[in-house]
């Protein structure tokens, strides 16, 4: 076996990663371009990506991924920003809790357009490009909550269960020169759960992990960076849960 000295396996790797206005797209971002990635960063929070792409140095745009126009026009100029696409992020998504006799029409509509037709729709449209990269890869930002049920998250549940389909579904249609995985992370300190954790639910939900606490963003970063490098070539269609030992309890 020959062991690559190479300094960073995502050297000169053009990605476009999703939701990088914040948490674990930030994450992503922040890494990707410490280890010599050039990054695409896009998120409907204008600001908020702009202060990543001020940060960073890279080229952002501003885009709604559940709207099929806005995605159709931004990922041409995304490929051209960076001279071709070899990979995509999907981390942009919404949590949206309620019991299923309680939830609206519209809201279930709503997180299924973001956080499962916006992957759908981000990586039809970039697929004439990501074909034109001699290895390309795709990682979806699934959750545990779409692996088991649970009270109350019935919306959200469904649509990460389905995203966790679609990344199958799409390593199977684009392979072999396409890769595509699912992260799927527990309880992580970004905003999503920040700012609805209550102090019990945290303190109930470290006392069920393993690790004992709530895990970082840069910790699902590192497990998206081996999923968009040559490391796990062999790595197709697979779903990397990344929670510090909360859902096999
Ligand atoms: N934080 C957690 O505990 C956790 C656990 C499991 C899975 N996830 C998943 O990880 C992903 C990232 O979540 P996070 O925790 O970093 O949340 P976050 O709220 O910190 O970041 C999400 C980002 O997505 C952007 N976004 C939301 N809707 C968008 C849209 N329609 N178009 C473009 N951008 C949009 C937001 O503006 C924000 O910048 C999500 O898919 C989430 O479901 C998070």
């Amino acid at each position: 076996m020959t062991v690559s000295s190479s300094p960073s396996p995502l050297a000169g790797r053009r990605i476009l990663i999703t939701g990088a206005g914040s948490g674990i797209g930030k994450a992503t971002a922040q890494l990707f371009t410490a280890r010599a990635a050039r990054v695409a960063l896009v998120d409907n929070n204008l600001q908020a990506v702009t202060a990543v792409g001020d940060e960073l140095k890279m080229p952002i745009f501003g885009c709604d991924v559940s709207n099929p126009d806005q995605v159709e026009r931004m990922i041409p100029e995304a490929a051209t920003a960076l001279q071709g696409i070899d990979g995509i992020v999907n981390a942009a998504g919404i949590f949206m809790g309620g019991a299923i006799e309680d939830l609206r029409v519209h809201d279930w509509h709503r997180v299924m357009n973001i956080n499962l037709l916006g992957p759908f729709l981000i990586c039809r449209q970039a697929l004439p490009a990501l074909r034109q990269a001699a290895s390309a890869t795709i990682v979806n930002i699934g959750s545990i909550a779409g692996l088991q049920p649970a009270h109350g998250v019935a919306a959200y549940a469904s649509s990460k269960a389905g995203l966790f389909m679609l990344s199958k579904c799409m390593a199977f249609e684009f392979g072999p020169t396409i890769r595509v995985n699912t992260v799927c992370p527990g309880a992580i300190e970004t905003p999503m759960i920040q700012n609805g954790l209550t102090e019990d639910a945290r303190a109930r939900l470290q006392a069920a992990n393993a690790s004992k606490r709530l895990g970082r963003p840069e910790e699902i970063a590192e497990a998206i960076l081996y999923l968009s490098s040559p490391a796990s070539s062999y790595v197709n269609g697979a779903t990397l849960v990344v929670d510090g030992g909360y859902s096999w309890r």
